[in-house]
């Protein structure tokens, strides 16, 4: 087999060295896309996408039909790209797509479990496809259903397990190998919120041990609260990505404030900061309460002598942070977290 040691592609993510052998090294990239191009038909599903997916836990978001699933596909080489490439741990998936399967763990959206076979059976089963000893994976089976919470029920035909034992059981087939890149697509998908909640806390954990995880989801609070990392796709194309905790940090100099009186003191109030600073933004909350993003107070300090002297209560003043769902429908308004 050709190796891209011998046929580097021009492409590939600076840093990284393809392996000539064996499963992918999952470097400080540990998945690329260049200019990927996927149709169906007349649909394009990604329109040149590029993206480096770092470390860490990595949320994949985006409206139905972004191409989410299919970016997936492509990643594990169960899709052919009409143009670009994929490269996991630097292995190119249009010619090491074998190499790449040791490697890497699916959970996809859809069903993919044999309901005739039980959780033991099933789980087992994937880890010798995916090259493990009969003896190794039946023990690895119990120890991953173990992991995600399967007991006693293991041994009953999967066909009579809830949404939420499934999952789990998806979750189970696709971590048997160990793999250090790992694709789960819709993870919390028909859980109810404990079986959601349970579900993320596996997530962190193997996030923990030095995996890799690339994770999508609709749930905004839940890509807020498992990921390190935020990738943003609409239409087959990035929209947006970054570190969780930067995209969600306001803009820098901005601060939020919550203040409480009457409607006199209020107006008051908010005449004499705008001379102080600038008043980005302010909103009424039910005629009692504002809220306003103001920039260019300094310390601050002023703004609580200006409020006693319009008799008015400082409720929050804190730096601008936004939430996820802020920075998903900013992005899609055109412009950046800051809605430029
Ligand atoms: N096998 C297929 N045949 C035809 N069109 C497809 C196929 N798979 C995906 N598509 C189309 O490609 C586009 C991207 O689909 P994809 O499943 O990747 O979106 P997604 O972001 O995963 O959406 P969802 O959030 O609904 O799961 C959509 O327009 C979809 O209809
Ligand atoms: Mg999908």
């Amino acid at each position: 087999m050709t190796s891209a040691v011998d046929d580097v592609d021009p492409r590939m993510p600076v840093g990284e060295s393809a392996p000539e052998d064996g499963p992918p090294r999952v470097g400080s990239c540990p998945l690329s896309a260049r200019d990927l191009t996927v149709s169906f038909g007349p649909v394009i599903a990604l329109d040149g996408f590029s993206v480096d997916i770092p470390r860490g836990i990595v949320g994949l978001l985006g409206p139905n039909g972004a191409g989410k699933s299919t970016f997936i596909k492509a990643s594990l080489g169960l899709l052919t790209p009409e143009n670009g490439a994929v490269f996991v741990g630097g292995l190119d998936t249009r010619t090491q797509s074998l190499q790449i399967r040791d490697g890497v763990g699916y959970m996809p959206e859809h069903d993919c479990l044999v309901a005739s076979m039980n959780a033991v059976e099933l789980v087992s089963y994937f880890g010798m496809i995916s090259g493990m000893l009969a003896r190794d994976s039946i023990q690895r089976g119990h120890e991953v259903l173990d992991f995600v919470g399967i007991g006693e029920e293991r041994y009953r035909q999967i066909r009579s397990y809830s949404t939420g034992m499934k999952q789990k059981v998806k979750l189970a087939q696709a971590i048997v190998h160990d793999p250090p890149l790992l694709f789960l697509d819709e993870p919390t998908s028909g859980m109810d919120p404990k079986g959601r909640e349970e579900m993320l806390e596996l997530v962190r954990m193997i996030g923990s041990s030095d995996k890799t995880v690339l994770l999508s989801s609709h749930i905004l609070q839940e890509v807020e609260s498992v990921c390190d990392h935020v990738v943003i796709i609409s239409d087959g194309k990035l929209v947006q990505e970054g570190e969780t905790k930067a995209l969600i940090a306001g803009e820098e100099g901005v601060q939020s404030l919550t203040i409480r009186g009457d409607e006199g003191g209020m107006t008051r109030f908010v005449r004499i900061l705008g001379e102080a600073c600038e008043i980005v933004e302010a909103k009424e909350e039910g005629g009692k309460q504002m809220s306003l993003l103001i920039r260019g107070c300094g310390d601050g300090s002023q703004i609580f002598g200006l409020a006693r002297d319009s008799g008015v209560q400082i409720r929050r003043y804190h730096p601008e942070r936004l939430d996820l769902e802020e920075v998903y429908l900013r992005s899609f308004r055109g412009g950046g977290k800051d809605g430029s």
